[in-house]
């Protein structure tokens, strides 16, 4: 019998399996799961669901109403050969309807912020047969352009024409350097100022910054005062995870410098290869990287019947 219902903590064993058939180019670990069905802030009661094909979990969905009217779907999955059927339409309508209570009226499919709800950083494109359930239920591609770029640093040598641009801005007056104990604050409090609506880069770049490593962060400053940065760290990998530029300053290869710099900084700590994830090739080619991934962002309104 096919049913969907409500998710809680002792599905997670069930969750995982389905999600390793279904996912698998987004593995999840017990951890995160864990800590995201029992955060009140990603769910709540009626907000997770499970999909379960005679008496077997196929699919989960989850939605989180974090803003006025505001909706993301953070995760939805089922097995690839139920896509086409009624319980993937189910799924999605549970979620959907749970948004709905809580007066949502424009719900994303894409990551919400940078938090333990990244499970998608968007919806790879390899997974067409999501993508297929969530057009047909009304949700239109608002984003093409995210993707995971691998850097090679093995040869890694700064581009002569980031130096020329690098030392024509220095005549300008700027300078890029690694942030250090004089730059930190200046560094939050240009955050804070320039930045505000990124509450999730804020508070992690402030985190980071408390652990200790400050040379994880390069900066842009003129006359004192930090106009750009850009955000490195280490996992299994070398990545860089946000980058910066004053509005009224960019366009002009701030930004290029400071990755570049990141870059050196990352192969002189003796890194092989740096990964960029979910990030806007617009910018992000300037790394002349491989793409590994590309990823789709969706919306929809909601009101009305489903
Ligand atoms: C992305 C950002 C850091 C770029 O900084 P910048 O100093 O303007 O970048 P640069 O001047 O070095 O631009 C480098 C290249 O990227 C392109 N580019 C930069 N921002 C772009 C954008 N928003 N859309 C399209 N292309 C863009 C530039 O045209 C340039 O390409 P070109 O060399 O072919 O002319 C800046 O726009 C920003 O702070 N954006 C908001 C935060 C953000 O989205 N960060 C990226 C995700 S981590």
């Amino acid at each position: 019998m096919d049913t969907v219902r409500g998710a809680s903590a002792p599905d997670i064993e069930d969750i995982l399996t389905a999600w390793a058939v279904s996912m698998p180019y987004d593995p999840v670990s017990r951890s995160a799961l864990e800590a995201f069905l029992s955060n009140p802030r990603y769910c709540q009661t009626g907000s997770a669901a499970v999909a379960e094909k005679d008496g077997e979990a196929v699919g989960f969905a989850a939605g989180i109403a974090a803003e006025e009217n505001a909706g993301w779907i953070p995760v939805f999955f089922v097995r690839p050969d139920l896509a086409g059927g009624r319980l993937a339409d189910d799924l999605l309508d549970f979620v959907l309807e749970y948004l709905k209570r809580r007066g949502v009226t424009y719900v994303r499919a894409e990551p919400f912020e940078w938090s333990e709800a990244r499970f998608f950083t968007g919806i790879d494109s390899r997974y067409s047969h999501i993508l297929d359930i969530l057009e047909r239920r009304g949700f239109v591609r608002t984003d093409e352009s995210q993707v995971d770029i691998v850097k090679d640093l093995r040869d890694f040598r700064p581009a002569d024409d980031v130096a020329a641009a690098r030392l024509s801005l220095e005549r300008e007056g700027f300078t890029f350097t690694l942030c250090d104990e004089v730059t930190r604050r200046p560094y939050l409090e240009f955050l804070d100022k320039y930045f505000e609506r990124y509450q999730g880069w804020r508070i992690g770049i402030r985190r980071q910054l408390e652990a200790g490593d400050l040379a994880r962060h390069t900066l842009a400053l003129l006359s004192g005062e930090v106009v750009g940065f850009c955000a490195f760290d280490k996992e299994t990998d070398w990545y860089i995870w946000a980058s910066g530029v004053r509005e009224d300053l960019r366009l002009k290869g701030i930004g290029t410098i400071l990755v570049y710099l990141a870059l050196e900084e990352i192969t002189r700590r003796g890194a092989e290869r740096m990964l960029v994830s979910d990030c806007p090739i617009e910018f992000y080619k300037i790394l002349n990287g491989r793409i590994e991934r590309h990823y789709v962002m969706l919306g929809r309104k909601l009101g009305g019947a489903l």
